[in-house]
């Protein structure tokens, strides 16, 4: 007997993660039986290739769920709101990239390095987390596990393809601009993001955090099932494109040594280790860029605070930080006969 195929929509498929996603699938040869491009009416009349066919982009609609076993979501938190329930009706396994649902109690949030069996208890629809928070949480579970994490404080470098692909255009075009001795248009950001950065990532909250930064905080501790870890979160916009790079700084439960965290964390599925500070060898993003594995180097003890701990992590915030950790999931559920 053939292996178990199945009918895969991915909705916003169109757009930087939902494309990738489509692509994921491919190159993980994920078991698609038939694939289902949902984005919005502004794209009807668009093909996109799944291994080596090119297929037409549909309009998202309720019905668009008939026969769909699994449902792949990154068009944004109001459509996921609206549609997830739809897909999960019709007895879709619905994996969702926005933030809608992620902290529903009834939701699982899934890093499948981390905490793959969350997923099994799915109702219908299983949140991948941020991106920011998945790179951090894969680098942060080894040493969770062996000298459990007290506190946590982190300050992100994030890419703007973590915005979409208009933030992408809007970064390129920019440089060019001012290449060319023209002022810089800007619509998507609050500020010129080409040779420039800002603190500034969602709204800002009246506890004085943005909602990155809260997204990092809450989903870290549902994550780990740990209310009481600490975390302290400043997430910053820079002019890269693919690739988050983090400043991660921990306190751990006991005292650990550097050498065993590289120990650990060299023998995590999913983590590189790069580390030769004195050759420039650490992790950069355009290293990172297009490679689904979370890289961490810069491993140092922080004198500062008792079994105090710094690390620098990189990963590329579309793949590892969404499409990638999606498709994964489906994965997990694949391998433990859930779907
Ligand atoms: P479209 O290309 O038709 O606008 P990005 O995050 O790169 O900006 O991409 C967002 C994705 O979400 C795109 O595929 C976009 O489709 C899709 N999308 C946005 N709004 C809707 C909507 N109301 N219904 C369906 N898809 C949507």
């Amino acid at each position: 007997m053939g292996q178990k195929e199945f009918k895969v929509a991915v909705v916003g498929a169109t757009g930087a993660v939902g494309n990738l996603m489509v692509q994921v699938l491919e190159e993980r040869s994920f078991p698609v039986s038939e694939i289902k491009l949902l984005a919005s009416a502004r794209s009807v009349g668009k093909t996109l290739s799944f291994r080596g066919k090119q297929y037409p982009v549909e309009e998202l609609k309720e019905d668009s769920f008939e026969g769909i076993q699994v449902a792949l979501f990154s068009a944004g938190g109001s459509v996921s709101k609206k549609f997830a329930p739809c897909a999960a009706k019709s007895g879709a396994v619905v994996i969702d990239n926005s933030s809608a649902w992620r902290m529903d109690p009834k939701v699982p949030l899934v890093v499948p390095e981390v905490n793959p069996d969350a997923a099994l208890g799915h109702s219908g629809i299983i949140a991948n987390p941020n991106c920011s928070t998945i790179q951090m949480v894969v680098a942060l579970k080894p040493i969770y596990d062996a000298v459990g994490i007290k506190r946590i404080v982190v300050t992100t470098f994030q890419a703007v393809s973590g915005t979409g692909k208009r933030a992408i255009e809007e970064l390129r075009t920019q440089v060019a601009e001012i290449a060319n001795g023209r002022e810089p248009k800007r619509e998507i950001y609050p500020h010129q993001i080409a040779f420039n950065c800002f603190p500034h990532i969602g709204a800002f909250l009246d506890n004085g955090f943005s909602e990155e930064e809260m997204k990092m905080v809450n989903e870290t501790k549902k994550i780990f099932s740990d209310p009481a870890i600490r975390v302290c979160a400043t997430t910053v916009r820079i002019p890269v494109v693919y690739g988050h790079s983090e400043s991660v700084n921990i306190e751990t439960g006991k005292p650990i040594e550097v050498e065993e965290v590289r120990r650990l964390l060299s023998g995590f599925p999913g983590v590189k280790v790069i580390d030769d500070p004195s050759k420039a060898v650490y992790p950069v993003p355009l290293q990172a860029a297009g490679t689904d594995d979370t890289y961490v180097g810069r491993i140092r003890k922080d004198p500062s605070v008792e079994n105090g701990l710094a690390m620098w992590v990189v990963a590329d915030n579309i793949r590892k930080g969404a499409a990638t950790n999606a498709v994964q999931i489906a994965e997990v559920l694949l391998s433990r006969g859930r779907l």
